[in-house]
């Protein structure tokens, strides 16, 4: 009888315990307790807890039904006797196209989806023309017009903005106020993180997604006219396959389940340290590598350039961490 009081006595102590270890997601704490547990990468301050809401519309963009599986069936077009190179970064490989270059703002809106998507069509696009071509596709087009693709700046469906390209097309425009097409992004990037820049808060914003208008809004050019078109999509989840598409025809997008240390990612080699779920987020895989023994694919994120290496992550390849090799998809540009 002793001893239950004692039980009972110390798991409430065990209890407290565990309450007090359960710091904010964004909290400097919670950084530290990071940095101890992550062997291979390192945690710092990018957002400040009153943007947590915030934070979780960014990594929300990829609905919780969007998982490929059993949507699309996997492919394996390619012969995997060819050899691929230890490291790839599509940047390096194709430095004369801007797209690939470009590093992407979503602002405040659950638009990864669109982004990854569009980015990965406009590096195509510019690849299949030996880096001649320099055609953005329209994020503003895909996040506002494709009903099917889900609610634009509320998170939507990766693998229906590539049935768009391919059924609809997808005119062309980059960058808010890029002068790259038909229809530029309309949201001002904003600031995602905690060093100060001379781009707004993006807690002075709060979009809803941008009503679709079936015009340019650039002058001179014709909505028709400036339409893009994909060939058939295709879902790719084993590693060589994945390196292999990207060798031949370009990155590729994917998505993965977000885990709340995501956000505060500086450098290395991310593996979640958490297990708490805070939402689905697309990117785009631009290549791949080997760091200090941990294979990684290399990530063009869509928070700007001031968060990780560059707007970059290096994430952990090989595993299937989170999702991210079971969620790729990509369709080559029609011409
Ligand atoms: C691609 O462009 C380069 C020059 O930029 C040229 O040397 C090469 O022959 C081209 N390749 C093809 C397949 O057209
Ligand atoms: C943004 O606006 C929506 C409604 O339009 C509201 O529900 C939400 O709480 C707002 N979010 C923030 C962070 O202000
Ligand atoms: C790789 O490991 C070495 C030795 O442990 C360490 O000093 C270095 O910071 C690591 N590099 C990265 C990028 O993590």
């Amino acid at each position: 009888m002793k001893c239950l009081g004692i039980c009972v006595a110390l798991s409430v102590i065990a209890l407290s315990a565990a309450a007090i270890l359960d710091f904010h997601p964004l909290s400097d704490e919670r950084i530290a307790q990071i940095n101890q547990k992550a062997k291979t990468w390192k945690a710092g301050k990018n957002f400040d807890i009153e943007d947590w809401a915030k934070v979780k519309r960014m990594v929300s963009g990829v609905l919780p039904d969007a998982r490929l599986k059993n949507k699309l069936p996997v492919s394996a077009p390619h012969d995997v006797t060819e050899d691929v190179p230890d490291t790839f970064d599509a940047r390096e490989q194709w430095p004369n196209c801007i797209s690939v270059q470009t590093v992407w703002d979503q602002s405040d809106c659950g638009s990864c989806w669109a982004i990854a998507a569009t980015a990965a069509m406009s590096d195509r696009i510019c690849i299949q023309s030996n880096q001649t071509k320099q055609v953005f596709v329209s994020v503003e087009d895909l996040n506002t017009c494709c009903s099917d693709c889900g609610f634009g700046c509320d998170g939507g469906y990766p693998l229906e903005a590539w049935y768009y390209w391919q059924n609809t097309g997808i005119v062309t425009g980059g960058l808010y106020q890029g002068n790259q097409g038909c229809k530029d992004y309309t949201l001002a990037p904003c600031e995602h993180h905690v060093d100060y820049t001379t781009r707004p808060q993006c807690s002075a914003l709060n979009y809803t997604t941008p009503a679709c208008t079936k015009a340019c809004s650039a002058s001179g050019l014709n909505y028709e006219e400036s339409l893009t078109f994909g060939q058939e999509p295709i879902n790719l989840a084993e590693e060589l396959q994945i390196q292999l598409e990207i060798i031949k025809s370009g990155p590729v997008e994917t998505s993965f389940d977000v885990m709340d240390d995501f956000p505060t990612y500086k450098s290395g080699v991310y593996e979640a340290t958490s297990s708490n779920y805070i939402g689905g987020h697309a990117v785009k895989i631009a290549g791949w590598g080997v760091e200090n023994g941990s294979k990684y694919w290399l990530i063009a994120n869509s928070w700007n350039t001031d968060w990780g290496l560059d707007g970059y992550v290096k994430f952990v390849r090989g595993i299937d961490h989170c999702g991210i090799e079971s969620n790729v998809v990509a369709a080559l540009p029609k011409v």
